[in-house]
């Protein structure tokens, strides 16, 4: 299968991302033709100014997908904005999308929600996350569950382009990954915008000092607890083997102290992290490689766009007529 996702270009990736997302999407390189982008043009529509604060985030999470094994060699990793060709597919894109399709997406409604002001960008996001599968000839999108309708949202409009002009574009189906909540210390879904994230590539101190601040209720230190509704719990289950979490869920039921439970979880996340940790320090060191496997994953993406776009722009009318009566 052919698998297409993108990720928005962040300062630091956390445990909600790789647990969420990225563990499964870099798996499933084992038997799937993977194409993964970090998407700087999607990054504009939360408000920048400074373009070396985007690039470095962009190879932030370059280096990271490297770090957690995403192997150059058998899948592409690219830049966005390397791959041009998705700006013109995205305009014919939009003169089929219906306005009503995105005045229902939650993301756009959420940040309507948030902020008076809402530009054009934001509302037509989701036009361009289709033109990225869509451009690649995408069967499936590993997403988290949040993406699920903008993943709708795509299949819908490329139904259209097809109606429209014949089968030129793959309809591509979600891929769910298979942990699609992770919370975060205050136990809402781990988010930047919650400040309530463990980082990814953080150091032991600061893994468990991010750890000890995972809010607990206050039953008294020895008394039997909950382990279900308990996020400590929650994250240790998400990484633990099912042996392992069986043993913290009785600690639980015999009064476990949320410090010890702290502790084990701490443990399993640093043990957890230690080696793509390593590797990712040591990838920083050489942003020349990790440019370069940008760069050739751009040259292989751009390869099917650049085919893609032929056969749309054929079916669209542009160009020369093909025959010369
Ligand atoms: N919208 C996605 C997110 O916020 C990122 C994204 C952009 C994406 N284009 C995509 C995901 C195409 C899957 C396919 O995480």
């Amino acid at each position: 299968m052919r698998l297409v996702s993108g990720v928005q270009p962040v300062s630091a990736l956390h445990l909600g991302h790789y647990l969420g997302a990225l563990r499964d999407q870099v798996s499933a390189q084992n038997d799937n033709d993977c194409y993964y982008f970090v998407a700087d043009y999607h990054a504009l529509t939360n408000v920048r100014s400074d373009p070396r604060v985007l690039q470095e985030e962009v190879l932030h999470v370059a280096t990271a997908y490297l770090a957690c094994g995403l192997d150059p060699d058998i899948s592409a990793l690219y830049r966005q904005s390397d791959v041009p060709e998705v700006g013109e597919l995205y305009w014919i894109l939009t003169t089929m999308t219906p306005l009503g399709l995105l005045d229902r997406a939650t993301s756009f409604k959420s940040a309507r929600v948030r902020s008076q002001s809402v530009d054009a960008g934001l509302y037509m996001y989701p036009v361009l996350q289709a033109a990225d599968v869509l451009l690649l000839g995408g069967e499936e999108v590993p997403v988290g569950q949040d993406q699920l309708q903008h993943i709708e949202i795509c299949r819908d409009i490329a139904r259209r382009f097809n109606s429209r002009y014949g089968d030129v574009l793959t309809i591509p189906v979600p891929r769910l990954t298979s942990r699609p909540f992770v919370p975060g210390t205050n136990g809402e879904k781990m988010s930047r915008i919650h400040s309530n994230t463990i980082d990814l590539f953080a150091t032991d101190d600061a893994i468990r000092a991010r750890v000890n601040q995972i809010d607990t209720d206050s039953i008294s230190a020895d008394a039997p607890k909950v382990a279900d509704t308990n996020t400590v719990y929650y994250l240790y289950k998400l990484i633990a083997s099912e042996s392992d979490a069986a043993r913290l869920a009785d600690r639980f039921t015999a009064g476990v102290r949320y410090s010890e439970a702290k502790a084990t979880l701490a443990d399993a996340l640093i043990e957890l992290t230690r080696d793509l940790r390593e590797r990712y320090d040591e990838l920083s060191r050489d942003r020349s490689y990790v440019l370069s496997v940008l760069g050739r994953g751009a040259e292989r993406a751009r390869t099917l766009a650049v085919q893609r776009m032929d056969a749309v722009r054929r079916a669209c009318g542009f160009g020369t007529p093909e025959t010369t009566a």
